[in-house]
């Protein structure tokens, strides 16, 4: 009952997409139709290829479907300009470096919002909260293009968080990082979902997506496949094979183990894996 009554966060309605504006092109995206909800911290995996950046973009409303709705709250994205989508949903794109160009971190994060008219006194408070939650607050007057990489992408973070809005979506937020960065980048993902955020990513890192992700889906050739629980999803090394997908390395290590040993699941991180083999060393069941 309580479903019923809630409206999703985003919901797609029978979606289909093709970059020929004639309509007579072949469908990059084809009869899509998922729901997000409020709150939940989702993945989309896949393939070069296989349409997830052209979802998130009709998503925003950078591109508009060809046929079938998007609804945002509830809302036809249909009927909404892309800055009232904006103000809902906030968008990183794959390569944030290209969306830098101001002369501090601040003025970055601060951009969108003196574009919307907003006085310095309404706009302080807002940049400030949204480099606190990056762990920016330091680098306020820094030069954003000569900071790291991994500073960089936060900067882009930040002046979407400033935007207010509260479901976010990254395209390959930790692409190009190192194994440190991409950890710090996805502990903010994970932190922003933690206050209520409701957090879309798509990254090629399987163990990325295992660790962090509630929920996977899984795309292939202009639709999702698979749409489950990350545990569910990676315990289906078939099925992912068939999208072209290999399980993180250390899930598809623990189920070779599991040939020889009492696991009962296939584990999604290192630590969960450990766990299981310290229990069993104890006797336990190693569950
Ligand atoms: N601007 C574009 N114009 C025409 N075709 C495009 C454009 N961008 C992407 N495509 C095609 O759309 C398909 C899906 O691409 P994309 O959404 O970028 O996939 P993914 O993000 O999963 O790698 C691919 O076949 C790609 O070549
Ligand atoms: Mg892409």
């Amino acid at each position: 009952m309580k479903q019923a009554l809630e409206v999703p966060a985003v919901k797609i309605d029978h979606l289909s997409f093709s970059y020929d504006s004639r309509g007579g092109g072949a469908s990059v995206l084809e009869d899509i139709s998922l729901s997000i909800a409020d709150n939940e911290f989702t993945a989309i995996i896949g393939r070069n290829g296989a349409g997830k950046t052209t979802l998130l973009k009709n998503l925003t409303g950078l591109l508009r479907p060809r046929t079938g709705d998007i609804f945002i709250r509830g809302k036809n994205a249909r009927d909404m300009s892309v800055s009232l989508i904006s103000a809902e949903i906030g968008f990183v794109m794959q390569n944030p470096d290209r969306q830098l160009f101001a002369d501090t971190v601040y003025d970055e994060a601060a951009f969108a919002l003196r574009n919307k008219g907003l006085s310095e006194g309404e706009i302080k408070p807002r940049v400030e909260a949204a480099l606190d939650a990056v762990g920016l607050a330091e680098e306020r007057g820094s030069f954003p293009i000569a900071l790291g990489r991994g500073e960089r992408a936060k900067v882009v973070i930040a002046s979407v968080l400033a935007m207010g809005s509260k479901i976010l979506i990254f395209d390959e937020p930790a692409a190009g990082q190192d194994f440190r960065n991409s950890r710090r980048i996805m502990d903010i993902l994970r932190e922003l979902h933690g206050r209520g955020y409701t957090i879309i990513f798509v990254t090629h890192t399987m163990y990325l997506a295992a660790e962090y992700a509630w929920r996977v889906i899984v795309m292939k050739e202009k639709r999702p496949v698979m749409d489950g629980t990350a545990a569910d999803i990676f315990s289906r090394a078939g099925k992912l094979a068939e999208a072209g997908i290999l399980p993180p390395q250390i899930t598809r290590l623990g189920r070779e183990l599991r040939a020889e040993l009492p696991l009962q699941k296939d584990p999604l991180s290192a630590a969960e894996l450990g766990d299981m083999l310290l229990t069993l060393k104890r006797g336990g069941s190693g569950a």
